[in-house]
């Protein structure tokens, strides 16, 4: 909290009237499954975007950063992109969404600080929007109803439920479609939102509905982040999701979601190879998701870690979401005999792996991996030993 409490005090000379933080996520299983209505396993971990923040009398808002130089000025009733400041972006297209669903928004000064590395896969973004959008419930109070009707809260706004965190998330995500330009799922908004410390959230995207698991004590979450900057607002991200779309056009379903590999190999000749590859991906990563839940139900971990795995070479071979750099961390990982699974993260592209290890071999695995990747690539290599963690609040 202490960086955004500082950064606000320095820039606007006063105290904050409050402070946020939402966590960001590591995507466990079930790659680019969530806007194919499949079946995601994610983990919120202890990397957090803090906003410190008071409301303003005039309807301006100004928001500070300690990641960029510049101040973000807008008025509330006149929200634009700035191509200089995109950053800012996030907390605009958040602004327009409670609009849209009756919040009234004043104005409001923030400071916002990350722990979660940009461009990492962990969802900087994500993180960002749900804690704008825990500041603006905190300064101005709201209620958000399942169908994402906003009502007015008298004095503190009550503590979440899990119906408004999933009307909060849907309008995270809508942000993120419609301001930013990323035709992302929810996976993140929602693993932000319904993280539990030491839990697994399954998320069904079909159903929209999240259940917790436990994930074993015995395994620690490690994040390597490969140094490539991964932008998905680039296109190549839109560019899969519309793939997949088409895909399931062809096979004559709403989503992916409908299709088994059975299923989708009987109906093979439909598809452009282009299509089918991505939608073996899709298909095989619901499949994992449901298999890796009955092998974490017994704690066969070797063959969870198996379906990460697994999932790394699909994302590889038939997504082609992942790179050179992400390739040579997970094939660094699997020689380390500490590590059960481990895969890319997120969208792709860039980014980061995840790696389940042994507890106790964790820093070992963290050091060996960081030598033979410097080694290898000639960069030294970010990773973190992170706690899974409760969600936003
Ligand atoms: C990004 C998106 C998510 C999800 C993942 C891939 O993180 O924001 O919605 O699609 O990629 O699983």
């Amino acid at each position: 909290m202490n960086e955004a409490i500082r950064c606000f005090e320095k820039h606007f000379g006063t105290a904050p009237a409050c402070t946020t933080r939402a966590p960001g996520r590591v995507e466990l299983l079930g790659n680019h499954t969530d806007y194919n209505q499949g079946l995601v396993m994610a983990l919120a971990v202890d990397k957090y975007i803090t906003m410190a923040a008071a409301p303003r009398d005039d309807d301006q808002v100004e928001l500070v950063s300690t990641a960029f130089d510049a101040p973000a000025r807008f008025t509330v009733g006149h929200i634009e992109r700035d191509p200089e400041a995109t950053w800012a972006n996030y907390t605009k297209g958040l602004l327009l969404q409670l609009q849209q669903r009756g919040v009234r928004t004043g104005g409001f000064n923030a400071a916002i600080h990350s722990t979660v590395p940009l461009g990492g896969g962990l969802s900087s973004s994500a993180a960002l929007l749900v804690a704008s959008a825990l500041t603006v419930r905190k300064l101005h109070p709201y209620t958000l109803a399942a169908d994402g009707t906003a009502t007015p809260a008298q004095g503190h706004a009550p503590p979440l439920t899990d119906p408004e965190r999933l009307a909060l998330a849907k309008a995270c995500q809508a942000a993120e479609n419609q301001f930013v330009g990323v035709n992302c799922g929810l996976l993140d908004h929602i693993s932000s939102l319904f993280g539990k410390a030491h839990q697994v959230v399954r998320i069904d995207c079909l159903h929209l509905t999240v259940d917790w698991a436990p994930l074993p004590a015995d395994l620690a979450v490690v994040v390597c982040h490969s140094g490539v900057r991964h932008a998905l607002v680039g296109g190549e991200y839109n560019e899969r999701r519309s793939m997949c779309e088409a895909a399931a056009a062809k096979l004559g379903v709403a989503a992916l979601r409908f299709v088994n590999p059975p299923g989708l190999e009987a109906a093979r000749a439909r598809l452009s190879p282009r299509e089918y590859e991505c939608a073996v991906h899709i298909v095989g990563e619901n499949d994992r998701v449901q298999r890796g839940a009955r092998a974490l139900a017994v704690n066969d971990l070797a063959t969870f870690g198996g379906f990460l795995f697994d999932s790394h070479a699909s994302s590889r071979d038939s997504f082609k979401n992942s790179c050179p750099e992400l390739d040579i961390l997970v094939e660094l990982a699997r020689v380390e005999p500490a590590c059960l699974g481990a895969r890319l993260t997120g969208g792709g592209f860039g980014g980061a792996t995840l790696n389940l290890v042994q507890a106790d071999q964790a820093e070992t695995f963290r050091a060996s991996v960081g030598r033979a990747y410097e080694s290898r690539t000639g960069h030294p290599l970010e990773s973190w030993v992170c706690d899974v963690v409760d969600g936003a609040a």
